[in-house]
């Protein structure tokens, strides 16, 4: 390990990384047991239309979910369009802007309006205080997300959805495998998305899951995800087609075989980084709270300018620099973006002061089955020598001129 702070690529050293080191890169734990199950779904010539792969999938995450109900999808995002479409959300529904973009988007496109909320600063989920404020006539439900896989403020959401009469749904795409109090996430809201997208630590290739409690739910979805059709045959209302195929179930039930050992891969990585940056002034690796379980399939870092003299999208630049290809989700927030930033009257009655402060100081480090203890230690040396840079440490490449 270099340790040189004239070593770092920003000072024209050789980069510290030859290889890139992904956010997100797609954990593959078993190729012979995926390749198994292709082999055998092609044998069988059941390549899609709940084939059995597909049927197994829904069952042994409707398991991890704690929930009675799972229709497997062909991503989150439809995911959520399919379940807004089935719950029959209409007018107005309240969602954070710090998320990916998915989650308004499919809002918008079953022609409902997203009414941006701010969040709890510590947690980066929906604030219920302020959910309170913008439930109107027009509500209809609140779509909160799980952000990093941190359970939000469930039971101050169930109370509010409860007494104003609301659907209380949740994108849960970050968070399968975690949970609040002794309950998995899955059964917190009337329904809830996962995805099973490659950059996620349990992967289908492409792929996402509608999990409910709810019968009379569980069977709209089901029709709505397979152009209408009900169980007898019949078109009973308008539908798509989400379906899952046979070839991402193989990849996601081979991924759930391994789930026991993934998670113990990000925890592993994720205290080796609390314990490689514990003391970094103003840098701090965010955790969940002691009645949280988490996935750790992000490791997110918070970078507190005031206190360490650099701020995030300085060490981003270092990091990158290096060939650490940090992400900063969620910069921009959704409510800076095409279409809503165009009519901010609309979608953001309320400023939004948390989102906008969280979305400019985190970003994650690169966590799962490709990261070696070695890098961590690495990484964690580069932060420490940007700390003792300080304000020196700048995007604008002012390394150099030291
Ligand atoms: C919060 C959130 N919701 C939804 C999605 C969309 O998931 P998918 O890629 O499976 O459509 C993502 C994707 O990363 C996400 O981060």
């Amino acid at each position: 390990m270099k340790t040189a702070l004239r070593d770092l690529a920003l000072f024209g050293g050789p980069v510290v990384f030859a290889e890139p080191l992904h956010v997100g890169r797609p954990n593959i734990p078993d190729r012979d047991g995926l390749m198994k199950r292709v082999a055998e779904a092609l044998d069988r010539g059941r390549l899609t239309n709940f084939g059995p792969l597909v049927r197994e999938f829904e069952a042994r995450v409707a398991e991890v979910a704690g929930t009675r109900h799972c229709v497997a999808v062909c991503n989150a995002t439809v995911g959520l369009q399919v379940l807004i479409c089935a719950a029959g959300l209409r007018g107005e529904v309240i969602v954070p802007s710090f998320t990916y973009v998915a989650t308004p988007h499919a809002l918008w496109w079953e022609g409902v309006t997203p009414i941006f909320c701010d969040i709890d600063p510590e947690t980066g989920n929906l604030d219920p205080a302020q959910v309170a404020r913008l439930i109107t006539d027009r509500t209809t439900g609140i779509l909160g997300v799980h952000v990093w896989g941190r359970p939000c403020a469930v039971d101050e959401l169930r109370a509010l959805a409860d007494e104003h009469d609301l659907q209380l749904l949740y994108d849960s795409a970050h968070a399968i495998g975690c949970g609040k109090a002794g309950r998995p996430v899955g059964s917190f809201g009337r329904a809830e998305v996962f995805s099973f997208h490659a950059t996620k630590f349990v992967n289908a290739f492409e792929g996402g899951a509608i999990v409910t409690d709810d019968d009379a739910l569980a069977a709209r979805v089901r029709s709505v995800h397979y152009f209408g059709f009900d169980d007898g045959g019949d078109v009973v209302s308008v539908g798509t087609n989400a379906k899952m195929n046979e070839i991402s179930a193989a990849m996601g039930l081979t991924s759930l075989d391994h789930l026991p050992g993934l998670l113990a891969r990000n925890r592993a990585n994720h205290e080796r980084y609390v314990r490689g940056l514990a003391g970094v002034p103003g840098v701090r690796v965010r955790e969940p709270a002691p009645d949280e379980v988490s996935n750790h399939q992000f490791v997110t870092v918070d970078v507190d300018a005031g206190t360490a003299g650099f701020d995030r999208d300085a060490l981003a630049a270092v990091l990158r620099a290096e060939n650490v290809l940090v992400r900063t989700h969620f910069d921009p927030c959704c409510h800076r973006r095409a279409p809503y930033r165009d009519r901010p009257e609309v979608h953001s009655p309320l400023p939004l002061p948390h989102s906008e402060a969280l979305s400019s100081r985190v970003m994650q480090l690169p966590t799962g089955m490709s990261i070696e203890d070695h890098h961590i230690d690495q990484i964690c040396e580069i932060v420490r020598l940007c700390s003792t840079l300080g304000p020196a440490v700048s995007v604008k490449g002012s390394l150099r001129d030291l």
